[in-house]
């Protein structure tokens, strides 16, 4: 029988190569994304939500059903200047980190499959100002966010089986908050060097059809990433699994 398959941000890049992957397949896909459904396969319910905020997110997982097989998280959105949500919270964080915690622990999921970089060991969580009021730049929301994402990994892994992928550098729609003329040159540059999207997802299609157990999976372009890392800090993850209690409680 067919699965049941969630992707946040799945009607574009990986998210949207997995959802059409997996509907071709035969399972029942829903895909969510922030503006339309951009011309995804009819098969494929959409969802339209904006996923960098709290009452989006819940909304969401309100209208998904009791348990899913797969949940995929690729909402991702690069902000080359600060933005900051209805929430008050730095859009980055919101998307790409905040919504994944919501999702990961909100459905009820056999395997949840969130995209990032484990295995990058730059970047650090600005403890003392998570929501990069001082000095932000993209790189530096993005980076954060990814070591948010290695320690959410490790706190959702404890329950669930979870796999953070790597997929390596893909040419997909990431860069659409770019202005001309750094749009076209970063355009350049992934014809240059990216993989296209079929290729990106390659390694974890067969996850997906055949799950990990329960537990903590990072796994960088097919190949599993060292637990060992500092990136995956138990106390770390412990420590901003409280603070995003505590941001998440004053929100709601
Ligand atoms: N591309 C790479 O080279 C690369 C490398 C390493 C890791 N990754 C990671 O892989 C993941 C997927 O990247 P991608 O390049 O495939 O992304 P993408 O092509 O930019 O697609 C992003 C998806 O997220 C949706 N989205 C964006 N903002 C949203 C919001 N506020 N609410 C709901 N949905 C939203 C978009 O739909 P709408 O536009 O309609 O909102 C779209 O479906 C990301 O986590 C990224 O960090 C990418």
């Amino acid at each position: 029988m067919g699965k049941t398959i969630v992707v946040a941000g799945g009607t574009d890049g990986m998210g949207r190569g997995i959802a059409e992957a997996r509907a071709a397949a035969g399972d029942s896909v829903i895909a969510v994304g922030s503006s339309t459904r951009k011309g995804l396969s009819e098969d494929i319910e959409f969802i339209r939500a904006d996923l960098s905020l709290i009452a989006e997110v819940d909304r969401v997982v309100a209208a998904l059903p009791d348990r899913v097989d797969v949940l995929v998280l690729t909402a991702a959105r690069f902000n080359p200047r600060r933005i900051v949500t209805a929430d008050g919270l730095e859009a980055t964080f919101a998307l790409y980190y905040l919504s994944r915690y919501l999702l990961a622990h909100g459905v009820d999921a056999g395997l949840v499959v969130a995209f990032s970089a484990p295995g990058t060991t730059v970047g650090r969580v600005r403890w003392e100002d998570p929501q990069l009021e001082r000095g932000y730049s993209a790189v530096k929301a993005q980076m954060q966010a990814g070591r948010m994402n290695d320690l959410l990994g490790v706190s959702v892994g404890a329950e669930k089986a979870y796999v953070l992928f790597h997929p390596g550098f893909t040419e997909t729609n990431a860069i659409s908050q770019y202005r001309q003329p750094m749009r076209a040159v970063i355009r350049t540059v992934e014809k240059l060097f990216a993989q296209p999207v079929a290729k990106a997802i390659g390694p974890l299609l067969p996850l997906i059809e055949e799950p990990p157990p329960v537990g903590f999976h990072p796994n960088d372009r097919g190949r599993p990433v060292d637990l060992s890392l500092r990136t995956f800090d138990p106390g770390d993850a412990a420590r901003l699994d409280e603070l995003t209690r505590e941001i998440v409680r004053g929100r709601r």
